[in-house]
């Protein structure tokens, strides 16, 4: 057997024209790997290459590419025709990095890895979410009707922005946002959410969970306390007690986040997370009278309030309801936006409405983090929202939302009566089913997933043992046929 021969047989060296990826670079990802993974030791004479290209049956330029790749990197060493080999003084650490990274991406957690306790706390099986398919189904929750969105007119936009973009969007851009994006917004949250809010106060954000992370970045220190609500989102959960943040349940009932039970549990938090327009997951709006303690301990103690306000533009029932933010003289409430539900989630957009007094910090935050978002998607908004198009899309998923959350109400009565009772809500994309007394919800959800129907069960939200168990059902993206169809899953699954 000849060199060759005996190289390519050991090393498994099969290239493959079928393959996009050209033959020498095959050749040379093949002859890297078994140099890094030590089945090439150092000080190793390769064949040579018209010898190695006879054996593969490849041109023997195919095999000089490859051999000058290897050299230019250091991997090999001589010169093409003078016998080459592989290298002798590669460092030990090569082949360790190279190890290490492998088991990193089989998803195998590195075991004594330096690497920080959040980091940690990540592969930790409690902080993983719930995970969804791909291409979203009933009734995953959080999802707007994304076939809905009107493509043309986006990419028209989008042409047009492209065509001819100003010179100033094509370098780095402002962290806090694009000026004339931050116009928009706050014209339109003036109007629509009753809030105090100057442009200068508008941060764009990559969506709510960028916010959520400089929020607790910008206002917490590890073991600081907080008060969450429970059940509440788990986006926002993650983020706080990533931080090392000492999370106090705050229990939710009718009226909302239920401020007199914070201030028994623990009064001196230093931010208060809340949902007011549409308590996530429960559903309820928070009553007046709550909104207004909120403010009053905020203000008394000095605590933030942080106002997620994810799906309000969605009230079934007259105006949308004021934010909470609009009630705030004493600069207290940090209020947080999204175009995920009115739009896309893959638009990766929303914002910020901070205090006057923070606006410096959280801009300085935004541009270590990741300096800016996409300037011309910000444009294309801007042109979206500036030309009419944003109300008009909210007012036609609007009638689209109720149409859909009827038919789930209808289905659900004809089909789940005392397996599931619906509760009919006025705002937002999802709705709450409440289980019978004493039904595992997580069993019940496991059951329905089996029947290919996602509703998550309320107690995966909860922090202390939650007091009725129910399932979230998202209904916003779901056509009316496959809406029925998946509430007869739900009843087989349940009965
Ligand atoms: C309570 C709440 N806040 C915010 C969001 C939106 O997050 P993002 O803007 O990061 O897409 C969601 C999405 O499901 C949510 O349920």
């Amino acid at each position: 057997m000849t060199q060759s021969a005996s190289i390519v047989a050991s090393l498994c060296l099969v290239l493959d024209r079928q393959l996009p990826t050209p033959l020498f670079r095959q050749l040379y990802s093949g002859l890297r790997e078994a140099i890094l993974s030590g089945h090439l030791e150092g000080g190793t004479r390769l064949p040579p290459t018209r010898e190695l290209a006879e054996e593969l049956e490849v041109s023997r330029n195919t095999v000089v590419n490859a051999f000058e790749q290897l050299i230019a990197e250091g991997y090999l060493e001589g010169k093409v025709g003078a016998g080459t080999y592989v290298t002798s003084i590669l460092p030990e650490d090569v082949f360790k990095t190279n190890i290490d990274v492998r088991n990193a991406s089989s998803g195998v957690p590195m075991s004594g890895a330096a690497i920080s306790r959040w980091g940690a706390s990540l592969t930790a099986k409690s902080v993983v979410p719930i995970r969804y398919a791909r291409n979203p189904r009933a009734f995953q929750p959080g999802v707007p009707a994304i076939d809905r969105f009107p493509f043309d007119l986006w990419a028209k936009l989008t042409a047009r922005c492209w065509r001819h973009p100003a010179r100033e969007l094509l370098s780095y851009g402002d962290p806090h946002g694009y000026w004339p994006l931050r116009e928009a917004i706050a014209g339109y949250l003036k109007a629509s959410r009753g809030m105090k809010c100057e442009p200068e106060q508008v941060i764009i954000m990559a969506g709510s969970q960028q916010a959520l992370d400089l929020t607790a970045r910008v206002l917490l220190d590890p073991g600081d306390a907080m008060w969450i609500e429970d059940p509440g989102y788990l986006g926002a959960r993650h983020v706080f007690a990533g931080l090392g943040v000492r999370l106090v349940p705050v229990e939710v009932d009718k009226d909302g986040l239920n401020v007199e039970e914070g201030i028994r549990r623990c009064p001196d938090v230093r931010l208060a997370y809340v949902t007011p327009s549409h308590q996530y997951p429960l559903g309820v709006t928070m009553s007046l009278a709550r909104r207004l303690a909120l403010l009053e301990w905020a203000t008394r103690t000095g605590a933030w309030v942080l106002e997620d306000d994810y799906d309000s533009e969605y009230r079934y029932e007259g105006r949308p309801l004021a934010a909470l933010q609009g009630l705030d003289n004493t600069g207290r409430v940090i209020y947080m936006g999204t175009f995920s539900k009115v739009l896309l989630p893959a638009l990766r957009l929303g914002y910020l409405v901070v205090p006057p007094a923070l606006v410096d910090t959280f801009v300085q935050a935004r541009s270590i983090a990741d300096r800016h978002s996409p300037s011309l998607d910000q444009m294309i908004l801007t042109e979206f929202m500036n030309e009419g198009h944003f109300a008009r899309h909210i007012r036609r998923m609007k009638h689209l939302y109720v149409e859909r959350q009827a038919v789930l109400i209808e289905a659900a009565r004809q089909k789940l009566d005392g397996l599931l009772q619906i509760q009919p809500s006025t705002t937002g994309l999802h709705v709450v089913g409440w289980l019978p007394p004493r039904r595992d919800d997580r069993l019940a959800s496991q059951h329905i997933q089996c029947q290919g129907v996602d509703t998550p069960p309320l107690s995966a939200y909860h922090i202390a043992p939650p007091q009725r168990s129910g399932l979230v059902l998202g209904y916003a993206g779901v056509e009316p046929q496959a809406i029925r169809t998946a509430v007869e899953h739900i009843a087989r699954a349940l009965s």
